[in-house]
């Protein structure tokens, strides 16, 4: 096969060289966005007289076909044509003849990729948006069911404070609302245009850069073709919030594992979200949960690959940039699954709510409301702290826990303490009376999901 830039070379290249160098094994992926940015450009070469209304004619007919093709799974890439660029460029040619070659009138491979990432990352964060959105809203119905659930919260994985379970799940729906945020205001930088940049020095012909954009639906265009072309910086933020999501979904993931175990038995996976064990019988994995926490590492490896790859590039373009893709279409896919998988593994699962409340009520955590009430009696807290610490201990020399202490025991450390102390010290009291805003308390967590709720209206 004659290559489509073939003009000044005198022989071929090897055909594992030119494996190595294509891409179309996996650019493949742009080919709606490499159709959709040609279509663009031949109107706008049309409007500007660049072609005539004949040629514009027979290029669109020609583009439409492929595009009915390419739905129907039709359409054969070849390796030897090295990325979707070409392929398509060579398909068109031999579906309506010379006048195909026309279509790169004013145009190069560098503005044109660089347009169908900037096409393909707008279609594919409108749907991170939808799906993180979609998350949120379940976790909210959750939170709903739980705001009386008291369960235990925790520092350094200690039983620390208890709470309102709901108060832990939502937690979660604000780190979403923080990637939901960034995504968004990505946006702004995903919709610029490179098109029209050509290689890297703009045109001779008479383009209209403004009119591609607004026919492809992006606000603005590049204003410096150099930058225009070599620019992947919306990629990497792309990729860096996703790491950023990741980070959120895999800390997720490792409460649902270990609140899933016989330890824990803080919650119950459905099934349909869990698997066996090929030898063990009893065994129910949270395999997803799992999966979700592992394939943190690629998102990872996808940022750092790409900011590595653009680092030492000279302007403008460099074949490096190739390497931008295989990452963040992993990345899309990734980001994608985890989300949903989530959804659903959090909308299935069932909240073990006897065995939240004896966790709570069968340890410390109702230390800090001896201190508090300690302190609001004029007590240091400092020393409400020490005398807290010290009844703590004997309940652990005696194997009890605060609230079945008596009253004369709790005495020998102050005098303050009177039997009202006993009605400060369960959980359920520990969890209401915590009024401070944004805190656990019953009323705030309420006053929380209804801002939340608000938020996604
Ligand atoms: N397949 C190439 C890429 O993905 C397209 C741009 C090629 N441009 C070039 N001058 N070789 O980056």
């Amino acid at each position: 096969m004659t290559k489509l830039w073939g003009g000044r070379f005198q022989k071929s290249a090897e055909s594992w060289v030119d494996e190595f160098g294509a891409s179309i094994g996996f650019d493949q992926q742009l080919v709606m966005e490499d159709l959709e940015g040609s279509v663009a450009h031949v109107t706008m070469l049309g409007a500007q007289g660049i072609l005539d209304s004949k040629e514009v004619e027979q290029i669109l007919a020609g583009l439409a076909e492929l595009k009915s093709k390419a739905e129907a799974g039709e359409l054969e890439f070849h390796v030897a044509n090295e990325d979707i660029h070409l392929n398509l460029e060579k398909m068109l040619t031999d579906l309506i003849g010379p006048v195909g070659g026309k279509l790169h009138t004013g145009r190069s491979r560098n503005d044109q990729v660089a347009t169908d990432m900037h096409l393909f990352l707008k279609k594919r964060v409108v749907e991170v948006i939808e799906l993180i959105e979609a998350f949120q809203k379940t976790i909210l119905q959750k939170a709903e069911q739980h705001v009386e659930t008291i369960a235990p919260g925790y520092t350094h994985l200690q039983r620390a404070q208890p709470i309102s379970f709901a108060h832990h799940l939502m937690a979660y729906f604000w780190m979403l609302e923080r990637d939901k945020e960034r995504f968004n205001e990505s946006m702004k930088r995903i919709d610029i245009l490179p098109l029209g940049a050509g290689a890297m020095a703009g045109t001779t012909f008479p383009i209209d850069r403004e009119k591609s954009a607004e026919l492809l639906g992006f606000s603005k265009v590049y204003l410096n073709s150099m930058d225009a072309v070599s620019d992947r910086d919306f990629i990497v933020e792309f990729l860096s919030n996703s790491s950023l999501l990741m980070t959120h979904l895999s800390r997720f993931a490792e409460e649902i594992i270990i609140w899933s175990t016989d330890e824990f038995k803080f919650i119950e996976l459905d099934d349909a979200f869990s698997t066996g064990s090929s030898i063990m019988p009893q065994k129910k994995n949270p395999d997803m949960a799992e999966l979700i926490r592992g394939k943190t590492g690629r998102v990872y490896g996808n940022l750092m690959g790409l900011l590595t790859v653009l680092k030492g590039t000279p302007l403008t373009y460099n074949k490096d940039m190739q390497e931008d893709k295989e990452g963040m279409f992993d990345t899309v896919h990734t980001i994608l699954g985890a989300l949903k998988i989530f959804e659903g593994m959090v909308r299935t699962m069932t909240v073990n709510t006897e065995r939240l409340h004896s966790a709570v009520h069968s340890d410390f955590s109702n230390a800090t409301e001896l201190a508090d009430y300690l302190a609001t009696k004029g007590m240091p807290f400092r020393e409400a702290h020490e005398v807290t610490g010290k009844l703590v201990f004997t309940c652990i020399q005696r194997g009890i826990f605060l609230l079945d202490l008596p009253i004369e025991d709790m005495r020998k450390e102050s005098e303050l303490l009177e039997a009202d102390v006993y009605d400060v010290l369960k959980p359920e009291a520990a969890v209401r009376r915590r009024h401070s805003l944004g805190g656990t308390g019953f009323d705030q967590v309420r006053i929380q999901i209804d801002k939340a709720k608000a938020l996604l209206s």
